[in-house]
């Protein structure tokens, strides 16, 4: 027999498997920690808890679970052996040894299944560290030789999945069920097989997160005669049945609604739905009707990306409704804002985007503080840039030229890390800067600092987002002009 023909078998692991246990009688023993992290494992499994702990060592969050009847039956003493008729699993999670070991053999004697947290000896199977996103379940195993590295890699694989796959999931779980309700013959059980999977693999998850109920009835007509379209052909015969939604990526220019462009203003008027950027203050929408939705807050639990997803996945449902959609962006969409990203979003998934420029905070922020950010003799060139570049980090910034005026969008918190790097590159430490605070807006406030005592003033004076940060020459060459605004 050739020994290279069939797969070298690599003994001392565990087999991996997903039990089901809906319904089934799960003991568990214990109050603390390990024991509420198991209610809730197997809660989430769907199973019939019975809970045996005393009150006195039962922590709050099982008090609560209990109270909630979520908890079948709660046994209030410790453990005895008659806690395990009927049962189909069993977790112990006390602290005593000698109990635990007891209760792992009487559980064996029954032919139980049981896990005694941390001693693997006494342990059936194994809990493994787990992701989970609606229907996806990712689980890491060790067997039993490093949980806290089980932790590690499995946070490692999570922060490299797609964003909210278990939604690609599910919209594929549904197609999949429509497709046999077209075609329930067991027959056909192949064709339906490699249908499935010639979708699953041509369409991009993101493309496979966006099916609807019609665009799944769309795709079943394909799967009529056994033909794989490609995503933009499903949106672009959405359109030709009379979905005619229109997106429009619109600057809404520094915060004065009277700095709006008449285009922007027009277009706002349009719009069945607007979905705004969180800076752009109130006023701007005074003579709105439609509806507006703010994008997501990225601080706490959303992430920017999870809230950028959200944000288009708004406006892409509202686009496949027929609706015109305004993407409202502060100050220039294509400065800083991501106004490119989106466009290649959309047109990615077949939409044509029209833009409608705004005026930017990067030019109009100096002005409003009399700043010229170019002048004859003083400088010859502006530079544009962010405190925030990839990752946050400060982007690579050139060398001093005496010429130049700088211009630093998104400074604030960075106002320290760029002072030292402008000195680094050279720039004199008393070449005059200014941040112009909420520019164009009834609470602007100017604060001025040098390259060198950047840091220090934005504390001292308790300088706030949105702030532009202009430095070089021409910062006070205006200061003692009259001039009328
Ligand atoms: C994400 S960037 C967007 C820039 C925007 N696309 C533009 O062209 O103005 C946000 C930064 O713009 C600047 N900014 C926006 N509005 C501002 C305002 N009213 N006053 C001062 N700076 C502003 C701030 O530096 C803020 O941190």
């Amino acid at each position: 027999m050739n020994s290279e023909k069939f797969p070298q078998i690599r003994a001392g692991g565990s087999l991996l498997l997903a039990w089901r246990i809906k319904n089934k009688n799960v003991l568990i023993v214990g109050g603390g920690n390990v024991a509420c992290s198991r209610v809730i494992k197997a809660l989430e499994a769907d199973s019939s808890i019975t809970l045996v702990c005393p009150e006195q060592g039962l922590k709050e969050e099982l008090k609560y679970r209990i109270q909630q009847n979520q908890i079948r039956k709660w046994i209030n003493r410790e453990f005895e052996i008659s806690d395990l008729d009927g049962m189909d699993m069993v977790l112990s999670a006390i602290d005593d040894p000698v109990r635990s070991r007891e209760i792992c053999q009487f559980c064996r004697e029954k032919n139980i299944p049981v896990n005694v947290a941390d001693v693997p000896p006494l342990c059936d199977f194994y809990f493994m560290a787990e992701h989970r996103d609606g229907p996806l379940q990712i689980a890491v195993s060790t067997n039993g030789k490093g949980p806290k590295l089980a932790t590690i890699i499995r946070d490692h694989i999570q922060d490299n999945l797609p964003k909210r796959i278990g939604d690609s999931i599910e919209a594929v779980g549904l197609l999949r069920q429509k497709v046999r309700e077209v075609d329930p013959d067991h027959a056909s059980s192949e064709k339906r097989m490699n249908w499935m999977s010639k979708i699953c693999e041509e369409w991009s998850l993101d493309e496979l997160k966006m099916l609807n109920e019609k665009k799944i009835d769309e795709l079943i007509s394909h799967y009529k005669n056994n033909n794989v379209p490609k995503y933009s052909e499903i949106i672009s015969s959405e359109g030709k049945k009379g979905y005619t939604g229109r997106i429009i990526i619109v600057g809404a220019g520094p915060g004065d609604p009277e700095l709006l462009t008449i285009k922007a203003t027009k277009a706002l008027s349009s719009a069945d739905l607007i979905v705004s950027d969180r800076l752009i203050p109130k006023a701007v929408f005074a003579n709105v009707t439609c509806e507006i939705r703010l994008a997501p807050s990225k601080s706490g639990e959303t992430k920017s990306e999870d809230a950028q997803d959200l944000l288009q996945n708004w406006c892409l449902e509202a686009l496949n409704e027929g609706k015109t959609v305004i993407r409202l962006k502060i100050g220039d969409p294509f400065l800083f804002g991501r106004g490119g990203e989106e466009v290649a979003f959309f047109k990615e998934r077949g939409w044509n985007v029209e833009v409608i420029p705004g005026i930017s905070s990067g030019l109009s922020a100096p002005m409003a503080a009399n700043v010229p950010v170019t002048y004859r003799g003083l400088s010859d060139q502006v530079l544009i840039t962010t405190g925030q570049g990839t990752k946050g980090k400060l982007p690579n910034l050139p060398t001093y030229d005496i010429m130049r005026t700088t211009v630093v969008l998104m400074a604030v918190g960075k106002a320290s890390e760029l002072s030292k790097e402008l000195l680094d590159k050279g720039y004199p430490p008393d070449l005059p800067t200014i941040f112009i605070e909420n520019s164009n807006r009834p609470e602007e406030r100017l604060i001025e600092a040098t390259v060198s005592t950047l840091g220090e003033v934005v504390e001292k004076e308790h300088v706030v987002a949105p702030s532009t940060l202009v430095i070089g020459r021409t910062v006070n060459t205006l200061k003692n002009q009259e001039l009328i605004c």
